[in-house]
């Protein structure tokens, strides 16, 4: 039950395939604890999907099986919602492009990587206005809801400072405190390295061995914690980021006391590699197949869980709507009731 004293949580996420392990310890499972404490709302978000070349036959999947994973790993179905469910996102989006600069969306530091990403490509190198505007549509997902906290990680804080201007510049326009201003929540998670090169952050786009998969296969998963990259050979008084890395996942996956153990094992300088990498295989995996068999249940009767979500969705976008004719009011456009 929602309880008016609780602050508002809101995150979204863009539906673009394979969770990984990274995704899951980094960002989902923070999601599903923060719903003990706080009024949750949790975007799929598939306009923001459209901002790059994308394969207009999978968004529809891709959000679909982003929804069945996150409520496999223990998200509240009725916390969910997809954003093209709530067309209230756009409206106020474009509301809010009236109230931003040209500059402050050419600077973005996400824009100017991901346009720099797509010129360096050779089948094509389009960028859309979408991936520009891509911020101001956030600005909205998180507005419309009157937001207190925003889980994200640290690379979102230039997109949330624009909210604040964005809510700055309204609120002073209109002459009313109107909207809150919304703060990251930046929840300590563990950093979870490709166990292929541990020097650099697990992630889909470096290709296929530096991501685990949390829905895939047991046999690819073990095998890819047994090669897992520990040391480099090079003699050193530090522990090196391939088994600080596997300690991670160990005590992410739940297995403190086992973890506890064999940290102590290696500083008494005792520790087999192979040991703990056993350790992280079974830990993951009794996990990861708990995750499976919800997905299978959830999957078990598939329109039920779509009806949920639209049922979901429906509920979120009362919210939006109360805010989107709110602000109409304040922006000065034609109101019904008028
Ligand atoms: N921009 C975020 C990302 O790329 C996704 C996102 C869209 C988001 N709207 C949001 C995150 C609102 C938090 C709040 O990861």
């Amino acid at each position: 039950m929602s309880d008016s004293k609780r602050k508002k949580v809101l995150s979204c996420i863009q539906p673009t395939g394979d969770m990984h392990l990274g995704n899951y310890f980094g960002a989902v499972k923070n999601w599903v604890d923060l719903q003990e404490k706080y009024d949750c709302v949790y975007g799929v978000v598939d306009y923001h999907a459209m901002t790059m070349p994308y394969d207009v036959k999978k968004l529809r999947t891709n959000t679909w099986d982003l929804l069945t994973n996150l409520i496999a790993v223990g998200v509240k179905p009725d916390n969910l919602f997809i954003q093209s469910l709530v067309p209230e996102h756009t409206e106020l989006g474009w509301i809010f492009n009236c109230f931003c600069g040209m500059g402050e969306l050419t600077r973005m530091t996400q824009f100017k990587d991901k346009s720099q990403k797509q010129n360096e490509e050779k089948s094509s190198k389009f960028i859309s206005v979408g991936l520009l505007d891509y911020p101001v549509l956030q600005t909205a997902d998180i507005l419309i809801y009157k937001a207190d906290f925003v889980p994200v990680g640290k690379d979102q804080d230039q997109h949330l400072e624009l909210s604040r201007n964005i809510a700055g510049r309204f609120n002073h326009q209109v002459g009313k405190e109107y909207f809150v201003m919304p703060q990251g929540l930046h929840t300590e998670t563990p950093k979870i390295m490709s166990t292929a090169d541990p020097t650099r952050k697990m992630s889909k786009s470096a290709g296929e061995k530096h991501y685990i998969a949390v829905f895939g296969d047991e046999k690819r998963i073990l095998k890819q914690i047994r090669s897992a990259v520990t040391d480099t050979g090079e003699v050193s008084e530090t522990m090196s980021p391939g088994v600080q890395n596997l300690f991670s996942m160990l005590k992410a996956s739940g297995a403190t006391e086992h973890h506890n153990q064999l940290m102590d094992t290696y500083n008494d300088g005792n520790l087999r590699y192979g040991d703990l990498k056993v350790a992280v295989g079974e830990s993951i995996a009794k996990m990861t197949n708990q995750f499976k068999a919800n997905r299978e249940e959830i999957l078990a009767d598939k329109r039920a869980m779509k009806d949920q979500i639209k049922q979901s969705s429906s509920e979120i976008r009362k919210k939006a709507q109360e805010t989107l004719k709110e602000v109409k009011d304040l922006v000065g456009l034609v109101n019904v009731r008028y």
